[in-house]
């Protein structure tokens, strides 16, 4: 591992060990009529099939078993509360990894008299509806705050001054990166021809564990970010060899990738991702639909992005060994009382 990276393969290993038989190995599929687009063999990691309806939850639950496996070892008590700030899907997976059944074993349960970890999740109010009421459904409190990186920190600084609690960052948490790595131990096991990854970017945790756990067992698979024009941080910064954050909070249909990407990502996509690729709104918008009619999965826009990606002109410009490419399908948290997008794709409902 560099010494400027705060993740490497053997804590996407041992993450691998603490998440298995209590995370789902997601399927791989495959699409003729989008690798015809692509005009290469396109594959798709179903991560909308994951628990909590995202990959997050393999980012979360090996945060949160990491403390109580901290805790146990040091013969300390277990955290009072978790915290954290999500567009959603962070959220209702750490809510869930906090749930007793999914954390405690029932011997630690009934040493520590604990039936679980309190969790606190700061929402930006414009979330959607669907996330925060499953952020509910999972018993966590939630916390509202402003559509701001400013606002989501701020916010969630004060509830872990009031609770006492642990804050697990969405993405810029090392335990959160190696748990999302495993997608790439996964990938790797199924699909063992690929020649690249393509994955939506956000705050980068995705994007970093995978690099992390990719370049090290398989440095000739590519590894591709694909996020919003409107939200191209990843991307600028790559340009100018820089940390370089969205000015102000973008406006795009891919919810879950709003966020920048942060001080520990940074250096690990600066290293080890090959190349970004910027799609537009239309894109985006677009290629989620046609995921939705011609594979019938029911994928969020942000999952759309990745997919828009490889049917995008920008990426016919990669060279043609790139012939086995696996997109990730990240979530399919998807608002469907928020569809009025798709009325004006084509100026009416069809
Ligand atoms: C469905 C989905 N895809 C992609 C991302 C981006 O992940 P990261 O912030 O780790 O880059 C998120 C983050 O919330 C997400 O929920």
């Amino acid at each position: 591992m560099s010494s400027t990276h705060c993740a490497a393969l053997p804590d996407v290993q041992a993450a691998a060990a603490r998440l298995r038989g209590r995370v789902r190995r997601t399927p791989v599929v495959g699409s003729g009529g989008l690798g015809r687009l692509a005009g290469r063999r396109l594959l798709f990691k179903c991560e909308l099939f994951q628990k909590t309806g995202s990959f997050k939850i393999r980012g979360a639950l090996n945060a949160i078993r990491s403390l109580v496996e901290e805790a146990q070892r040091a013969g300390a008590e277990l955290p009072r509360a978790v915290v954290t700030h999500s567009s959603g899907n962070h959220g209702q997976a750490l809510a869930c990894a906090a749930r007793k059944r999914c954390v405690l074993s029932a011997l630690t349960a009934w040493l520590f008299h604990r039936t679980g970890i309190p969790a606190y999740i700061v929402v930006p109010r414009t979330a959607p509806r669907c996330k925060k009421a499953a952020i509910q459904a999972y018993s966590a409190t939630l916390v509202p705050c402003e559509p701001s990186d400013e606002s989501r920190a701020e916010t969630a600084a004060r509830v872990v001054e009031e609770t006492g609690g642990i804050m697990v960052h969405p993405n810029q948490e090392p335990a959160v990166i190696a748990g999302q790595g495993t997608i790439a131990l996964e990938v790797l096991e199924q699909v063992p021809e690929v020649n690249a990854l393509v994955v939506p970017v956000g705050g980068g945790g995705m994007i970093a564990g995978i690099a992390v756990a990719v370049k090290a067992l398989r440095p000739d698979v590519k590894v591709f970010a694909a996020e919003p024009c409107n939200a191209d941080d990843c991307y600028q910064s790559k340009l100018r060899g820089e940390l370089t954050p969205n000015l102000h909070p973008p406006d795009t249909i891919a919810d879950a990738v709003k966020t920048s990407i942060g001080a520990n990502t940074w250096p690990i996509i600066r290293d080890l991702v090959d190349d970004v690729l910027t799609v537009s709104e239309q894109e985006i918008k677009a290629t989620t639909r046609l995921v939705w009619e011609r594979m019938k999965l029911l994928i969020e826009p942000t999952a759309g992005v990745g997919v828009a990606a490889v049917l995008s002109e920008q990426f016919q410009a990669v060279s043609r060994d790139v012939q086995n490419v696996c997109v990730v399908l990240c979530g399919g948290n998807v608002d469907l009382s928020s569809l009025t997008w798709l009325t004006d794709l084509h100026g009416k409902a069809e």
